[in-house]
């Protein structure tokens, strides 16, 4: 497995680049066998050193002039897919002519085609796949683009900018010209031609501009516009009134794009989507959905500030546009809707995915300090993590310092692009804080763990909270040194009440040692601490609650995250003696106290539904996973359906009668307190599902039937599909592809459904989903669906034969030529094998070696490489 492609890049390497470019003007003449780039771009030297241009497999480099003339070979030398121009005079026009094959790029990396548009995908190194350019972040430039293409097939061509001009070509071709006055990075150009439909709106900004907004589609996606083009006016209104952060141009653009390997795209003023982020209807999209699509819509949109106003000196600085913009989207969202539910979401995630992730061989820092593929970095650790670190930074300055410090990050790089150093001292000039310790956190890899022990003394009235912190050793990283963590803590009183301290129920203590002591004076009573309120820190909490505290918790603690949070703890420690239990093949009475708890949330008719629907789910089988010292699949796969069917059985009258208790109002409305309800009721079900009995099933076939919205419909479906109702399931399965089998974002929600379920048959029905007519290698979502499905359907795929291993190490080799960053991501199951009892290692190191024998991509072998390390 030696690739000679797979050169590793380090942060302490950095230069500034040699040469800017001023401005640049591209030409794309469409055509369907191949497309001429051209362009000119206008070059300045800055540093002394080589002018490089990166190139790219997919663009055939037809012709390079320096000021009009043919580049001589004696001028440059080609280095892997780079070209070094050695002789070009310090100021110059460089004119590249490249061809490209559009329609054969099944890598969606630089300019590809979709159905029947082209599109581009240029973060981060895409544009050298269109054109030879020092394609780097620190290298902006004015950008003018001129697009030509068959009228017919491509009436709607768009580019970065405004549109300056238009017209009509021979043979039934048009053009169009773009100009975008805002000098930008290559990764944020952006090209669209095609046959699209638009809705338009428009938002006038706070110093009264009138911007014109446009949201493309194919045509028979139009009637699921609606809702984003809602969600780009929520943001652009809440960016002003949170950050001050005004849109620059006239004209906004969204295209959804059915093939797409992430998410969405922030080009400048074209924002490029993938369908299933961006496209919802009540009837073919779950509340989750639209949670998600309003979340990304905000998150592209607010990178126009935190990305490209401002974007990133290199790719080692990531986080400082993602990590900072995901907290920005999820600010955003807790201010749309519930944040308690929003915060409970985004530490559920962080804390079974991202804390896996940070536990594995790809463990990174939130700033890393190497690569072989900046395409693998796109990580939860530079997203979800890098946003924690800035929640920290939050929680440490209070927000209206933060807000002082993030104007004078806008003001004051204005148009640059720089280093998550700029970004934190710009919080420390304005808080007069020292953030030096802090940066630890850009630096170092690995989940800390903090320990906390306490003291009471009666006789002084003095409480005592002993903190201890370390973190695990990391790929790269054996030694760690402290953290400042910032723990945010409480103190209540047996009675319930809470000590007030400092004036406020709830302090934030500076953890800067690996070992220190904090002291509380004027306690009255042993209190229950609250630690780490509103998940204050992304780290791994231990205190010896007992279980009394924890129900005590759960029901007094006025910090909502930390009450939901008393439960979790309250589940896992019962979750985690079932499967002591059944590993010893011993019987366990399921603790009572899990049932009371339990019962006291579902009579509590004024608590949130959409809380209450998160305080009644357990664990998952990740999370439980997550925390395990050798994960026994088998064991955590049955102790949590134990101790749900014991639930379902105790609570069987509640669920009852908590299902449909308040209906719905009316038909089908996303807002608050009815995604609330639905949330609930789906719970519900759910459970009353567990029992197995037969009665349940009858208000599944009912509310199937009867839903009118997505939510309601999959809710059903989702239950009998894991419940042991085969024949039922078999039977909504086949009745919910009849209707939606035209719909594919539908389609694929019912593709992962079953790739999710964790049984022996789902490796079959995997198989067969593969030659389903709905299935196709080329478009991701569908791949996500089935393989990134049936990499989380815990016994599904951790079968004990390791045939789930050998399929999925197929099915990566089989993609591996066609999307490497997609085979690349789908290989992730398969690293985490260190994690896994010897039998399993075995299997999975063997699925990981046939992987690593075949000739690679660069992303799969960094991955496969670094996990076999
Ligand atoms: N900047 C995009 C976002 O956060 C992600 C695009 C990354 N795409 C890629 N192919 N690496 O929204
Ligand atoms: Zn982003």
């Amino acid at each position: 497995m030696s690739q000679d492609n797979a050169k590793t890049v380090y942060l302490k390497d950095y230069q500034p680049p040699a040469f800017s470019v001023e401005s640049v003007e591209l030409t794309f003449s469409l055509f369907e066998e191949q497309c001429q780039v051209r362009s000119n771009l206008h070059i300045k030297r800055q540093h002394p050193g080589q002018l490089v241009l990166n190139g790219g497999q997919h663009a055939e480099v037809l012709r390079v002039e320096v000021n009009g003339e043919l580049l001589h070979e004696s001028g440059y030398r080609v280095s892997g897919e780079d070209w070094v121009i050695e002789a070009v005079p310090d100021e110059a026009t460089l004119t590249v002519l490249t061809q490209l094959q559009p329609q054969n790029n099944t890598t969606l990396e630089g300019l590809y085609k979709s159905s029947s548009m082209y599109c581009t995908q240029c973060e981060a190194e895409g544009f050298r796949q269109i054109t030879l350019y020092p394609d780097r972040p620190d290298v902006m430039s004015v950008f003018t683009t001129r697009i030509e293409a068959d009228k017919a097939l491509y009436p709607v061509l768009l580019s970065n900018g405004n549109l300056v001009e238009q017209g009509e070509l021979e043979n039934g071709r048009h053009f169009a010209v773009w100009h975008d006055p805002f000098r930008k990075p290559s990764y944020l150009f952006a090209l669209v031609a095609g046959d699209l439909q638009h809705i338009e709106d428009s938002f006038t900004t706070m110093s009264g501009r009138a911007v014109t907004l446009r949201l493309y589609t194919e045509a028979r996606n139009i009637s699921k516009t609606e809702f984003a083009m809602g969600a780009l006016q929520r943001s652009m209104k809440w960016d002003e009134e949170a950050y001050g952060r005004e849109y620059d141009l006239d004209l906004f653009n969204i295209v959804a794009v059915d093939d797409f390997n992430m998410g969405a795209m922030e080009n400048k003023s074209l924002n490029i989507f993938n369908s299933s982020c961006v496209l919802a209807r009540a009837d073919t999209t779950t509340d989750a959905g639209f949670q998600r699509i309003e979340a990304i819509v905000a998150h592209e949109y607010f990178h126009n500030w935190s990305g490209n106003r401002v974007t990133c000196r290199d790719w080692f600085q990531l986080s400082l546009k993602e990590g900072f913009t995901v907290f920005r989207d999820s600010q955003f969202s807790s201010d749309m809707g519930s944040a308690a539910v929003k915060r409970i979401e985004d530490v559920t995630l962080l804390r079974t995915a991202q804390f896996a992730e940070d536990a594995g061989p790809t463990s990174h820092p939130v700033r890393p300090d190497n690569y072989m593929e900046i395409s693998n970095f796109y990580t939860l650790t530079i997203y979800e993590k890098g946003a924690e670190v800035v929640r920290m930074i939050h929680t440490l300055l209070g927000a209206e310092l933060f807000r002082q410090g993030s104007d004078l990050y806008f003001e004051r790089f204005d148009g640059q692009a720089v280093t998550c150093d700029d970004f934190v001292r710009c919080m420390e000039e304005v808080s007069g804080r020292d953030l030096t310790q802090f940066m630890r956190w850009y630096t170092q890899a690995g989940t800390p763990r903090l320990q906390v022990t306490d003291e009471y003394d009666a006789a002084t009235g003095t409480y005592y909270l002993d903190v201890r912190q370390s973190c695990p050793a990391t790929p790269g990283q054996e030694q760690k040194l402290p953290f400042h963590i910032p723990l945010a803590v409480g103190l209540l009183y047996p009675d319930g009440t809470e000590h007030h301290l400092q004036g406020d129920s709830t302090l934030v203590l500076d953890v800067t040692e690996a070992e220190q002591r904090f002291m509380f004076k004027g306690i009255t009573q042993r209190p229950i601490p609250s630690l780490l309120r509103g998940f204050s820190a992304p780290v791994k909490l231990d205190y010896p609650y007992s279980r009394e505290e924890l129900s005590f918790l759960m029901s007094h603690d006025t910090d909502g995250f930390n009450r939901w949070e008393a439960g979790q703890r309250l589940a896992m420690a019962i979750l985690q003696e079932q499967i002591g239990a059944i590993q010893a093949g011993e019987e366990l009475e399921v603790d009572p106290a899990l049932i009371a708890a339990f019962e006291r949330v579902l009579d509590d008719t004024d608590l949130d539904y959409a809380v209450a629907a998160k305080v009644l789910t357990l664990p998952s089988e990740a999370y439980l996973a997550e925390n395990a010292q050798v994960i026994d699949v088998e064991a955590i796969h049955q102790a949590r359906r134990r101790v749900r069917k014991v639930l379902a059985d105790a609570l069987c009258a509640r669920f009852r009668e908590r299902y449909h208790a308040t209906e719905p109002d009316g038909v089908y409305a996303f807002h608050g307190s009815s995604i609330g309800q639905r949330a609930l009721n789906n719970l519900c079900l759910g459970y009353l599902l567990a029992t197995e009995r037969e009665e349940a099933l009858e208000l599944v076939r009912q509310q199937y039937a009867e839903a009118d919205n997505m939510t309601d419909s999959m809710g059903a479906l989702a239950a009998v599909v894991h419940s042991p109702f085969t024949t039922v399931a078999d039977e909504l399965l086949e009745q919910f592809y009849g209707r939606w089998s035209e719909d594919a974002l539908v389609v694929n929600q019912w593709l992962s459904l079953q790739a999710s379920v964790a049984g022996e048959g789902t490796l079959a029905k995997v198989q067969s989903l593969l030659q389903h007519a709905a299935f196709d290698w080329r478009n991701p979502n569908k791949v996500r669906s089935v393989l990134g499905a049936y990499g989380q359907s815990s016994v599904g795929f951790h079968r004990a034969d390791g045939a789930g291993y050998e399929f999925l190490a197929d099915q990566v080799i089989h993609l591996d030529p066609m999307n490497p960053q997609l085979a690349s991501r789908m290989v992730t199951p398969l690293t985490r094998w260190r994690r896994y009892p010897a039998a399993r290692q075995a299997q999975m190191r063997a699925a990981l070696e046939r992987i690593a024998a075949q000739p690679l991509s660069k992303d799969v072998y960094e991955i496969v490489s670094k996990s076999l390390a």
